[in-house]
């Protein structure tokens, strides 16, 4: 077999075996195929596509580049959540402890923030103490005893998609739906969960800004999962502002911990946006769970699980298992700040607008990365006190100079950059805007036919 003999194939629009696959993704992981062949078989995927077996045999083969993490031992059911990224998206913090506290194992292994979404392993590490990078064993020791765990992906784990993702970062052929597929779901695969549930954004926040272009995604990663063998759905959420009121890594885990106890919860104050999304992912991860029969029955599953506490204790039990200091990140709730910051106010000028009707996530997104939120570059720190809270959001009513936001910077220069970025996010009106659809649909598999050598 020859590499280019495979690339020709694609660039003609035949459809790849898996020996093909197999050669090409093994032979790059070993070294033997070269950056520039890799490169421009990825194009001709990227204007050719791949079938629904051809993505589901370039996953396969992927995940078992790496190590798969072995479950074995511990009782299921396993479940897992994955969103596509986004800013101010904390759900990750209140579903795994909620999952757990409904009897299902979150086996949970995240990222980090990079450009404008914000990533759960920097939230995490804001709490004192708290660590991501466990070891296998570890993991599997947390996992079994408080039903879930929190980590960051090792090298082990796919590293053809290590190297593949950044060929494709440098070579323009990210965005094809094939490749993001595989990508994503062979790291998720990698967990060993047997059920996945992903939430996958749109809008201006949202790596798919067109719900149109994010349910083609959505629909390509349950299809594909469903081969694999996973049990799958997907909801399609609004990404066009910032979730909840909090965008920072200590401000999300201090939101987390107010949604845990209650806040946003049944009409109870606090970021019923936020709730809204997490609750129709809990849904879904109850039923993928086998703990209720439709997503109705799972939402108050939820809903009751919540307002029972049970999530809170084990958010807080997990904190310590993963070497973090609850009883410091309680003293810290609400207090624990960057010294530099700002107040936005509803300008003068807008004497007439009455109501404001956006917060441009994306905005937003590159502000908190001025702040010291995020990062640019996977080596940048992070701040874990920076950050923005939003004191109305869109729907709300407005005059000029209420406070709309206040800001801490990490430093004084990313204040002057972010100000300007976060007063330009802000859209007002005079009418009352239309209530925004947080859930758009749910996307489940169309039929499920395995492919070989799959679990
Ligand atoms: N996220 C991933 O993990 N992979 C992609 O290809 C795109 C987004």
């Amino acid at each position: 077999m020859r590499a280019v003999d495979i690339i020709a194939a694609k660039r003609d629009g035949k459809e790849l075996s898996r020996e093909e696959i197999e050669f090409l993704i093994g032979g790059y992981v070993a070294g033997s195929i070269p950056d520039y062949q890799v490169s421009a078989w990825a194009m001709a995927v990227f204007f050719q596509g791949m079938s629904a077996l051809e993505t589901a045999t370039l996953t396969n083969v992927m995940l078992r580049s790496g190590t798969v993490m072995d479950l074995s031992g511990i009782p299921g059911p396993f479940v897992d959540k994955h969103s596509t990224g986004g800013v101010g998206d904390k759900t990750s913090l209140i579903l795994a402890p909620l999952a757990a506290a409904l009897g299902i194992r979150d086996p949970m292994m995240s990222g980090r923030a990079l450009g404008h979404t914000g990533g759960t392993l920097d939230k995490l590490e804001a709490i004192p103490g708290f660590r991501t990078n466990l070891s296998i064993e570890e993991f599997r020791t947390i996992l079994a005893a408080d039903g879930f765990a929190m980590t960051g992906q090792t090298k082990e784990v796919v590293p053809a998609d290590r190297l593949l993702y950044a060929l494709r970062d440098v070579t323009s052929t990210v965005e094809s739906i094939p490749l993001i597929t595989a990508s994503i779901l062979s790291k998720k695969a990698a967990e060993g969960a047997e059920g996945l549930v992903f939430d996958v954004k749109y809008g201006s926040g949202a790596f798919m800004k067109e719900a149109a272009q994010a349910e083609k995604l959505a629909r390509s990663l349950v299809n594909t999962g469903a081969a694999m063998g996973k049990k799958i759905i997907a909801l399609l959420t609004d990404m066009d502002e910032p979730l909840g009121n909090m965008v920072g890594n200590f401000l999300e885990v201090e939101e987390s911990l107010d949604c845990l106890e209650g806040a946003g919860l049944r009409g109870a104050p606090g970021p019923a946006d936020l709730m809204e999304v997490t609750l129709e992912l809990g849904a879904r991860m109850a039923v993928l769970g086998g703990k209720a029969a439709d997503s109705k029955e799972g939402r108050k599953l939820c809903e009751d699980c919540i307002a029972g506490g049970k999530p809170r204790e084990l958010f807080l039990q997990n904190v310590k298992s993963q070497r973090g200091d609850p009883v410091k990140l309680l003293e810290l709730r609400g207090k624990w700040r960057s010294p530099v910051s700002a107040e936005i106010r509803v300008p003068e000028s807008k004497v007439r607008e009455r109501y404001l009707c956006r917060i441009d996530a994306w905005k937003v997104g590159r502000a908190a990365v001025a702040l010291g939120v995020g990062r640019n570059r996977t080596e940048d720190p992070v701040s874990p006190t920076a950050g923005i809270q939003f004191h109305k959001k869109s729907g709300e009513t407005v005059k000029a100079g209420d406070v709309l936001m206040t800001v801490w910077a990490a430093a004084e220069e990313g204040l002057k950059t972010a100000l300007p970025q976060l007063e330009a996010a802000v859209e007002y009106s005079e009418k009352i805007p239309p209530e925004r659809k947080l859930v758009l649909k749910e996307i489940r598999p169309d039929s499920v036919t395995k492919v070989r050598g799959t679990m």
